[in-house]
C-alpha cells in the first residue's frame, strides 16, 4: 500500500476513476493473460471486471507461492482442539494435496464449469477440496455443515453438482455429528443426483459407503495422477455460495475468478494490514463467506499462513482457546464474530484465561458478521489493549464494504460504527423514495453502482432474481438489505436488516423461511417469526402462532413440534427454541404483520404504535404473552444455551 496516501485521497480516486484504480491493483495477480478490459458491462447490462483476463485462482493461491519462495512456509495450520490435532501444511505440501485431489476429481469426470458441492466440517480436506475445484476450473458450492438435509437438498438441486464431497462426521464440542446420514437424506430429498459422492472417513465415526454411489476419499487420492491448473476467464465463476434471502429459496451468490483475486489481495493489504509471510486467522467455518475469503483464498493468494480452527470459542476446552491459538501460531490478525467474544466474556468476564498466554504477536482484532455492540467492543478493547475493528460486509460483497482501513490510514473507532466506506464502495443512505439522506438520518444502506471487483456479478442461473432482489428497488444502486446512517464525520453505522433476514450467532437465516415451515404444521393458521435480541447470539428467532379454528393442542406440545420441525428442516444452528400461541397477530389495515413492533417490544425498545395498525389492543395481548413466557430481554429472558 502506498503509505503516503491518505484514506480520503485513495477513496476518492477509487470512485472517480474505478478503472484506473483497479487496474493498478490487478497487477498483483499472476495472470496467464492480462485483462483486455478493466470494467465492462456484459450483454445483459451487468457489471463485469477484468474481461479477457485469464488466470487460475488455485495457481495464484498455491503454485505461484511455491514458485516464488514460499514452498516451505506453512500455508495452512490446522488446529483442532476437538480432535486434539495440530498439523501444518507448507505451500509445497498443499500443492501436493490439492493437485492429487484435483486429479481424483478429474478421474470422476469433473472438468471446467462442472459444479461440485462440498458438505464438510472444518478440516484441511475441505480447503483442499475448494482449491482442487478451482484448479480444474470447476465451480464449488460449499454448504455449511450445520445445515439440515433439506437445506442441502435445495442447494444440490439448484447447483446440479456432478460430484459431492463430504465426510463421515463432524465434531461439535463433545458430540460426534454423523454427516453421511445427513447427506444420504439430502440425496433422497433432492431431484438431482450427482454421479458420485466422495467421503472422507474420519476415525471418530467412519461411515458405511454405498457401492455405486460413494467413493472413499483416501482411495481416490491415493490412485490419482496430479492435475495441473486449468486457465479460466476472469469472469468465469469460481464458486457459488448460497445465502438466506427472504424466502425459503436461498440465493446462489456467484463469485468470479478475476475480480475476486484482485479485491482480496487489495483487502489484505489495505484493510487488514497483513503482509505476505504473516499469520492470519479467521475463526469462522469454511461454509461461510468469511471462510471462503479469509481462511482460504485471501490469505493464501497473499502468501500468508492461514489458521484453520476446528472448535468453538468456549468449551473446546475453555474460554481461553482463542488466546491459546493466537500464542501457539503467532497470529497477527484475528477475525471473528462478536458472538464469539460474547461467549468468551460470559464464561471468563475478567479475562483470567487470557493472562496465561503470550499475545505479543496479535496486532488487530477484526469483528464482523453482525453488529458489534458497544459493550462487547469496550470489553474487548479494555481486555486486550488492541485495536478492535468492526467491519461490515455480506456474502454478496465477499469482502468488506465498510471498515477502518488499517493499511491505509487508521482512524479512531466509534463504538457501534464499522468506520468508513472501503475504496470502491460508494455507500449512500436513501429514503423510501430514493433521496439521499443527510448526516445521522437513518435509511436504507445502498451502494451506488458499479460495485467494485469481488462483489457478486449475478445469482446462479437467476439473473432476473439478481436484478429483482438487489437492483430494482433503486435504479443505479445496489440494495444491501441493511438499515443505517452515516454521521457527520463519514462514519457508517449499520443498524440491522430491514428485511426478513436475521443473524443468529453470526449465521444468516431467513425468518421468511421459518414462517413457511411453521405454516406447514397442521395446527397453524397463521404465524410470524421475528429475530429478537439475545445476549449471546445477537439475535434469536421466536415464533408466534395462531391456531386453526377448533384445533386443540397444548402450547408446550406445539412448541416442541415446531422446534423439532425447524431443526429438521433448517438445522440446529437456527437456535429456534420459543413458540407462543396467540389469539391474533397485530397487522396494519392493509394486512402486513407488524413484526418490527413485536420485536421492539420483546427487546424493550421504545416504539410508537404505527398509525396504520388495525387494532392496537392486539399488541397489548402479545405483550402479556411475551411477559408470561419470559420471551425477550424486556421480560427477563436469558440465553442459557451455551
Ligand atoms: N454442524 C452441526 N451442528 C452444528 C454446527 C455444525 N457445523 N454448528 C453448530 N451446530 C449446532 C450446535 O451443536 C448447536 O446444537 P444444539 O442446539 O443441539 O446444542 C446448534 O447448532 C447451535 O449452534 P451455535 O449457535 O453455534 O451454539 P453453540 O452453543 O454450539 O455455540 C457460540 C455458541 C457463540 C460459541 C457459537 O455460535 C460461535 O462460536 N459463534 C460464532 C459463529 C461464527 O464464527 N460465525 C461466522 C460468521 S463470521
Ligand atoms: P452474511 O451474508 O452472512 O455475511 O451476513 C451479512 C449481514 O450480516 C449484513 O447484511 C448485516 O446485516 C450483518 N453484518 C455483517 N457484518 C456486520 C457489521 N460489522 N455490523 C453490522 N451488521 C453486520
Amino acid at each position: 500500500m502506498e503509505q503516503q496516501t491518505t484514506y480520503y485521497e485513495l477513496f476518492q480516486r477509487s470512485l472517480a476513476n474505478p478503472e484506473a484504480f483497479w487496474q493498478q491493483y490487478a497487477d498483483a495477480v499472476p495472470w496467464y493473460t492480462p485483462p483486455r478490459r478493466i470494467l465492462s458491462t456484459d450483454a445483459g447490462g451487468l457489471t463485469r471486471w477484468f474481461a479477457g483476463g485469464r488466470l487460475n485462482t488455485c495457481y495464484a493461491a498455491v503454485d505461484y507461492q511455491v514458485e516464488n519462495g514460499r514452498a516451505d512456509q506453512p500455508a495452512l495450520v490446522y488446529d483442532s482442539p476437538v480432535t486434539q490435532t495440530i498439523r501444518a501444511y507448507t505451500y509445497r505440501q498443499l500443492q501436493d494435496e490439492v493437485s492429487r485431489l484435483a486429479g481424483g476429481l478429474r478421474s470422476l469426470g469433473v472438468g471446467k464449469g462442472d459444479r461440485v458441492v462440498i458438505y464438510m466440517p472444518v478440516v484441511p480436506e475441505a480447503v483442499f477440496a475448494m482449491l482442487a475445484c478451482a484448479r480444474l476450473g470447476a465451480v464449488h458450492s460449499v454448504v455449511f455443515g450445520g445445515f439440515a438435509p433439506h437445506e442441502l437438498a435445495i442447494r444440490i438441486d439448484d447447483a446440479q453438482p456432478k460430484v459431492v464431497l463430504s465426510a463421515s462426521c463432524g465434531i461439535e464440542v463433545d458430540r460426534v455429528i454423523p454427516y453421511k446420514p445427513l447427506l444420504d437424506a439430502a440425496l433422497r430429498l433432492a431431484s438431482h443426483h450427482p454421479s458420485r459422492c466422495v467421503i472422507l472417513q474420519r476415525p471418530m465415526q467412519p461411515a458405511l459407503l454405498h457401492a455405486g454411489q460413494d467413493t472413499d476419499w483416501q482411495a481416490l487420492v491415493h490412485d490419482a495422477q496430479p492435475a495441473g491448473c486449468v486457465p479460466v476467464d476472469a469472469t468465469d465463476p469460481l464458486y457459488i455460495l448460497y445465502t438466506s434471502g427472504t424466502t425459503g429459496k436461498p440465493k446462489g451468490i456467484v463469485r468470479d475468478n478475476g475480480g475476486h483475486a484482485v479485491a482480496l489481495r487489495f483487502s489484505l493489504d489495505a484493510i487488514y494490514d497483513v503482509k505476505p509471510g504473516e499469520v492470519f486467522w479467521a475463526a469462522s467455518d469454511v461454509g461461510w463467506a468469511v471462510g471462503h475469503s479469509y481462511i482460504v483464498y485471501g490469505p493464501l493468494m497473499h502468501g500468508c499462513t492461514s489458521v484453520l480452527f476446528e472448535g468453538k470459542p468456549v468449551r473446546t476446552p475453555d474460554a481461553g482457546t482463542f488466546w491459546r491459538v493466537v500464542q501457539d501460531h503467532r497470529v497477527k490478525v484475528l477475525f471473528a464474530a462478536p458472538t464469539a467474544f460474547r461467549a468468551i466474556r460470559k464464561e471468563d468476564p475478567e479475562g483470567q484465561l487470557k493472562k496465561k498466554y503470550d499475545l505479543s504477536s496479535l496486532t488487530y482484532l477484526f469483528v464482523a458478521g453482525e453488529r458489534c455492540d458497544p459493550s462487547t467492543f469496550h470489553w474487548l478493547t479494555d481486555l486486550t489493549g488492541l485495536p478492535v475493528i468492526d467491519h461490515w460486509w455480506q456474502t454478496e460483497s465477499g469482502w468488506p464494504m465498510v471498515a477502518n482501513m488499517m493499511g491505509v490510514e487508521p482512524v479512531p473507532p466509534k463504538p457501534g460504527s464499522s468506520a468508513r466506506p472501503v475504496c470502491g464502495y460508494d455507500v449512500q443512505i436513501l429514503d423510501e423514495d430514493g433521496n439521499q439522506l443527510g448526516p445521522n438520518q437513518e435509511g436504507n444502506v445502498c451502494v451506488k453502482l458499479p460495485l467494485p471487483p469481488g462483489c457478486l456479478p449475478t445469482l446462479w442461473n437467476n439473473t432476473e432474481g439478481f436484478r429483482q432482489a438487489y437492483l430494482s428497488r433503486y435504479p443505479g444502486y445496489y440494495l444491501t438489505g441493511d438499515g443505517g446512517y452515516i454521521d457527520e464525520d463519514g462514519y457508517v453505522f449499520i443498524m440491522g436488516r430491514v428485511d426478513d433476514v436475521i443473524n443468529v450467532a453470526g449465521h444468516r437465516l431467513s425468518t421468511g423461511e421459518m414462517e413457511e415451515i411453521l405454516a406447514g404444521h397442521p395446527a397453524v393458521a397463521e404465524c410470524a417469526v421475528m429475530g429478537i435480541a439475545c445476549d449471546i447470539r445477537g439475535q434469536r428467532p421466536i415464533g408466534l402462532v395462531v391456531l386453526k379454528d377448533g384445533v386443540q393442542i397444548q402450547e408446550p406440545q406445539l412448541e416442541s413440534e415446531l422446534v423439532a420441525l425447524i431443526r429438521e428442516r433448517i438445522g440446529a444452528v437456527a437456535s429456534f427454541r420459543s413458540v407462543a400461541i396467540v389469539k391474533r397477530l397485530p397487522k396494519t389495515r392493509s394486512g402486513k404483520i407488524l413484526r418490527k413492533s413485536i420485536r421492539q417490544m420483546a427487546d424493550g425498545i421504545a416504539f410508537t404504535v404505527p398509525s396504520t395498525i388495525d387494532d392496537p389492543a392486539i399488541l397489548d395481548e402479545i405483550r402479556m404473552v411475551l411477559q408470561t413466557r419470559h420471551i425477550g430481554l424486556a421480560f427477563a429472558d436469558t440465553d442459557t444455551a451455551i
